[in-house]
Formats: structure tokens, C-alpha cells, sequence
């Protein structure tokens, strides 16, 4: 029997190319979304294009008191779950506004936290199921110029290890996924150094690789792990001096 997929977060760039390969490889897909709408051309590329029964759904990140009844409505219930989702906006307009504060803490780990709970536990009692986050390399150190999204970020990354941690012992898997420079919505208004950014479809091909071979925690390019290592062995009273 086929597999299926659920993307929370599905209008991004990088959902897009996650459901695709995932369609390309047989799997149903579940996309959900805030006005989920937006979501009925892809479905229908998906089923037209590779032949699999998708359906789309509503889901918003912050209805917190949403998401148990978002998952009871699932049928079939996913085997596979990725979080997708996330905020970033400028790092001085984030701390000058608390709304802005609470929607970066609350999109990149509130409420991947709340409903991955929910599908953690359902998967602990069957003992089986795969769960993915998309999280950053922004949350390995906090830097002057992205303290809010990294540390949301280095909060869902830690949450997602925990999760792996416990869920080891219940044969479920959970992914850890760290793309660094990805060029999407997101980030269209920076100029990212060619070399370093990743297209979407990287970042799915990684997905896909790392669900298979029940990888921990990935890079989508290889070489973010040494930048990252270089980043973080920087001791901290030189790394205070810098502006980064
Ligand atoms: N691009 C990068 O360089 C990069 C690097 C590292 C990690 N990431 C992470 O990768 C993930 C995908 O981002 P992206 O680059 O593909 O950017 P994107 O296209 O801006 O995607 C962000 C997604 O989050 C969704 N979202 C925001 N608030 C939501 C809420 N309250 N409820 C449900 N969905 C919500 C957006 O939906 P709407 O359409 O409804 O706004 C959109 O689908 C994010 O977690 C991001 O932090 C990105």
C-alpha cells in the first residue's frame, strides 16, 4: 500500500518541491495550509502529473486550539509528517515589535512544537511513522542580526532531537533538516552568495535521501556542516566583537 504524506506549511517553495518528489516516488500527499485554497493547483498537478490521490486541508501554526481536531480529521492518517513552516522578517523590526516577536517564536517553534506533539504521540502508540522538521543552521549560534528567528529555531532544533530521542525507543523516526541558504519567498529580498544557496529541489532530494536511509540530522550541502563548525568553535569573546 502506498505511503502517505502529510506537508504542514505547504504554499512554501520548499513544500512544493517536497511534494513533488514525494509524488514522483508513488506517495499520496496531504498538503495543508493556511487558506488552503491557494493550495488547488498543486493538487491537481500532483494528481495529474503522477497519478496519486492528494488532498488539501486547513492549518494554521498558531491556532494551537486547532490542531487536535486538525489531525482527528486526518483519513488515512499520515506515515510520513513534515513541518515545514516558519517566519523570518527583519531582525530590527522582529524586537522593535512584540506582535512581530511572538509570531516569529510562535510560526518556528510554538507551533511546530504543538501539533508535532500530537502526531508524536499518535505515532508512539503505533509504534511506528516518520517525522521531519524543517529547522535552520540559524539556531546552532545566535548572531546580532537574526537572534529571534535562530533562537526559535535553535529551540525547534533541540525540541526535534529530544523528540528523536524518546521516539528511538518506539521505532519512530524523526529528521532533523538544516538547510542553510535556500532561495524561496523567503529570502528573495537577500543577496545570497551563489555558491553556498540551495535550490528548493535540493533541499527535497536531501528530504527524501535522509526519510530513506533514517538519517538524524542532515545538511542539504555538505559543506554548511564545516561552515557551521568553524561558527561555532569561534570562542565567545571574539565572536561578541563581530557583526555578524
Ligand atoms: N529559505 C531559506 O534560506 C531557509 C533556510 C533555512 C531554513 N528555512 C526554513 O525552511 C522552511 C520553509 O521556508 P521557505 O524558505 O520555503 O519560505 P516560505 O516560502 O516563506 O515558506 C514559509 C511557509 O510557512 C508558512 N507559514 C507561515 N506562518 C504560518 C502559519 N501561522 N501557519 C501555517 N503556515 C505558516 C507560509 O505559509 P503562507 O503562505 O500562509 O504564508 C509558507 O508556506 C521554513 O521553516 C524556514 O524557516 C529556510
Amino acid at each position: 500500500m502506498p505511503s502517505t504524506v502529510l506537508i504542514l506549511g505547504a504554499t512554501s517553495d520548499m513544500a512544493v518541491a517536497l511534494a513533488k518528489k514525494f509524488a514522483s516516488k508513488g506517495h499520496n500527499i496531504q498538503l495543508a495550509a493556511r487558506n488552503a485554497d491557494r493550495l488547488k493547483p498543486l493538487q491537481s498537478d500532483l494528481s495529474i502529473r503522477y497519478n496519486i490521490t492528494s488532498s488539501i486541508h486547513e492549518f494554521d501554526a498558531v491556532k494551537f486550539e486547532q490542531h487536535q481536531s486538525f489531525w482527528d480529521s486526518l483519513s488515512p492518517k499520515p506515515d510520513i509528517t513534515i513541518s515545514v513552516m516558519g517566519y523570518m522578517n527583519d531582525n530590527d523590526k522582529v524586537i522593535a515589535d512584540q506582535n512581530e516577536t511572538l509570531k516569529t517564536i510562535h510560526t518556528n517553534y510554538s507551533g511546530p512544537v504543538s501539533i508535532l506533539n500530537i502526531v508524536a504521540n499518535d505515532y508512539s502508540a503505533k509504534e511506528q511513522g516518520t517525522i521531519v522538521g524543517i529547522s535552520s543552521v540559524a539556531g546552532m549560534r545566535g548572531r546580532q542580526s537574526n537572534y529571534i528567528y535562530g533562537s526559535a529555531k535553535a529551540g525547534f532544533t533541540a525540541y526535534l532531537s529530544g523528540l528523536r530521542n524518546k521516539l528511538f525507543h518506539q521505532k519512530v523516526h524523526v529528521l532533523t533538516v538544516l538547510p542553510g541558504f535556500v532561495y524561496t519567498k523567503m529570502t528573495e529580498h537577500l543577496n545570497l552568495p551563489k555558491l553556498l544557496t540551495a535550490q528548493p529541489e535540493n533541499v527535497a532530494d536531501a528530504v527524501y535521501k535522509g526519510v530513506q536511509k533514517k538519517k538524524n540530522v542532515i545538511f542539504v550541502k555538505w559543506f554548511w556542516r564545516w561552515i557551521m563548525l568553524i561558527i561555532t568553535s569561534i570562542p565567545e569573546f571574539m565572536f561578541k566583537k563581530k557583526k555578524l
